[in-house]
C-alpha cells in the first residue's frame, strides 16, 4: 500500500507494510537531509482522520517540519516546535516559505555576486579546532563567497532563510564527511572526493527551488501559514485547551544525536540560527530530549511507569539518559495534555522499542505515562516501509527499515488504565520484509 488506510480498517497492533516506490521529496519535502524524518504519509494520515477545517495542529517535536508540509494541503493551522535553532530553520524554509519569484530572483543576482577568486577562509562557527578536516580549504574559500554573496544581496528575510537552507543542503557532501552515514566523520578507509561547491550547488537551489514551485500545487487555498516556534516541547508556548490534533515523533532514546549528525551544516549555519560557537553547540546537544549525557541533574523514574524499568535492565552507563528521557517525555505529556481541547487528539510516532539492548519498553511506558496526564490510549498499529529506490546496501538489510509506532491517544478527563502492556512488543522482521 502507498498511503494508510482509515482508523477504523486497521486492527489494534497490526503491522502493515508501506511501499514508498517513489521518492517522498515531493513539495518541500525533500530540500534538506534531516536524521529520523518521518514520512510524509504518517502525518498526512493523521490530518485526514482527525482534523477539520480550521484545527489547530501542533507537532512539538517537528524536526524537519514533516508535518507542517503536509498542513499546508488542509484549511488548519499548524505549529510547529523544536529545541534545536537549526532543526527550525530547515522546518520553515520548508513550510513558511518565500514568493517563488522573490527566490528566483534573488539567486540569479547572488550567482552573478559570487567571487570567482578564492580567498583562503575558515568556517564561521568559532572554537572549531580542525576546519580543514572538514572541508578542504578550496571548499572553505568558496562557501565563505557564497554565504556573504547571499549576504550582499537586498532580498526578504524569509527568502534570504530559505536560499541559506538550500545552500546548506550541499554542505555534507562538498564536506570531507562520509555521505553515507547519518553520523559525522571523516573516514579513512574510505576517503572521499567531494565535489568543487560551484559543481552542484545550482543544481541543487534548482531542485530547492522547482520543490517550492510544487508546493504551489500541492497547498490548500485556506491553508495558514505554518508558523515554527523555537521552544521546548516540556514547556509549551501554547495557550491551554487550544490545541484540536498534535502529531509528533519525539526523539529516540539516546540514539539519534541531531546535532551531531547535522556538524557539518552546524559549522556554516550556526552563526545564522544562534548557535555561534562549539560551546554552544555542544550545549544544544545536552539539552535535547534523548541526549546521550544530558544536563538534568535531578532524576527520578515517573511513577507511572515505576514498575516497568528497574535499574538491573538497564545498562549502568545509560541509566542517567533513560530516566532523563521519561522524564522529559511525561512532563511533555503534561503540557500536551493541558494544551489539548477536550476529545482533541495525539498521534505520536515511536521508533522500533526505543533502546539498543531492548531493555526499556518504551511504548509501553509512553502509554502509562500519557494515561497518568489524562491522556488515554485509543489504538496502536505498526508500520514498515519499503524503500525501492534506495540502492545502497545498510548492514545488508538494503533500503529496510523497522517498525514505527503509531500511538493515537484522545485528551480525556479521566484516563481508562491501559494494559499494562501492550501487545507490540518482540516483532521481528519475516525474511521477506528483507529488500535488495
Ligand atoms: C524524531 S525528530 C522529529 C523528526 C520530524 N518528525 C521530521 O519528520 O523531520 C525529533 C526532534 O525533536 C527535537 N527535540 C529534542 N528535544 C526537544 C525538546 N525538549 N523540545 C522540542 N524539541 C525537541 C529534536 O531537535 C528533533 O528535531
Amino acid at each position: 500500500m502507498t498511503e494508510l488506510p482509515s482508523l477504523d480498517e486497521i486492527a489494534f497492533g497490526e503491522v502493515l507494510a508501506m511501499s514508498l516506490s517513489t521518492p517522498t521529496t515531493h513539495g518541500t519535502h525533500g530540500l534538506h537531509r534531516f536524521p529520523a524524518k518521518f514520512v510524509p504519509q504518517i502525518p498526512r494520515w493523521a490530518l485526514r482522520e482527525f482534523s477539520h477545517p480550521g484545527a489547530l495542529v501542533v507537532d512539538p517535536f517537528v524536526g524537519s517540519g514533516t508535518t507542517l508540509v503536509e498542513a499546508l494541503r488542509y484549511p488548519v493551522r499548524a505549529i510547529g516546535i523544536d529545541l534545536d535553532p537549526l532543526a527550525c530553520a530547515i522546518a520553515r524554509a520548508k513550510a513558511d516559505v518565500p514568493n517563488l519569484e522573490d527566490v528566483r530572483l534573488a539567486w540569479s543576482r547572488v550567482i552573478a555576486r559570487w567571487p570567482h577568486v578564492p580567498v583562503p577562509a575558515n568556517v564561521p562557527m568559532s572554537g572549531v579546532d580542525n576546519p580543514g578536516h572538514w572541508f578542504s580549504e578550496g571548499a572553505r574559500s568558496e562557501l565563505d563567497g557564497l554565504f556573504r554573496a547571499i549576504e550582499a544581496v537586498e532580498m526578504n528575510a524569509r527568502t534570504r532563510a530559505f536560499l541559506h537552507v538550500a545552500v546548506s543542503s550541499v554542505l555534507r557532501r562538498v564536506s570531507n564527511a562520509d555521505d553515507q552515514s547519518m553520523k559525522t566523520y571523516v573516514s579513512h578507509t574510505n576517503p572521499k572526493d567531494p565535489p568543487a561547491v560551484r559543481a552542484i550547488v545550482g543544481k541543487s537551489v534548482d531542485r530547492a527551488i522547482a520543490g517550492l514551485a510544487s508546493l504551489e500545487n500541492m497547498r490548500n487555498s485556506r491553508a495558514e501559514m505554518p508558523r515554527v516556534l523555537h521552544a521546548d516541547a516540556r514547556e509549551l508556548p501554547i495557550e491551554s485547551s487550544s490545541v484540536d490534533l498534535m502529531i509528533t515523533s519525539p526523539p529516540y532514546l539516546d540514539s539519534v544525536d541531531y546535532q551531531y549528525n547535522l556538524m557539518a551544516e552546524y559549522f556554516w549555519l550556526g552563526p545564522l540560527v544562534g548557535a555561534e560557537s562549539r560551546d554552544d553547540f555542544n550545549l544544544l546537544r545536552r539539552q535535547a530530549t534523548g541526549a546521550k549525557n544530558p544536563l538534568s541533574e535531578t532524576l527520578h523514574v515517573p511513577k507511572s511507569v515505576a514498575g516497568l524499568l528497574s535499574a538491573e535492565h538497564v545498562p549502568h552507563d545509560r541509566w542517567r539518559s533513560t530516566v532523563s528521557y521519561l522524564q522529559d517525555l511525561d512532563t511533555h505529556l503534561a503540557e500536551a495534555a493541558r494544551c489539548l481541547k477536550r476529545h482533541g487528539i495525539y498521534v505520536m510516532v515511536v521508533g522500533n522499542s526505543g533502546s539498543r539492548n531492548g531493555e526499556v519498553p518504551l511504548h509501553d511506558c509512553l502509554t502509562r505515562m500519557a494515561a497518568s496526564r489524562g491522556l488515554s490510549l485509543e489504538h496502536a498499529f505498526g508500520y514498515r516501509v519499503r524503500r525501492h529506490y534506495m540502492k545502497f546496501p545498510r548492514k545488508g538489510r538494503g533500503g529496510i527499515i523497522l517498525v514505527d509506532w503509531v500511538l493515537v491517544f484522545r485528551r480525556v478527563m479521566d484516563a481508562t488504565p491501559s494494559p499494562d502492556r501492550l501487545p507490540l512488543l518482540g516483532w521481528t522482521l519475516p525474511p521477506d520484509a528483507v529488500a535488495n
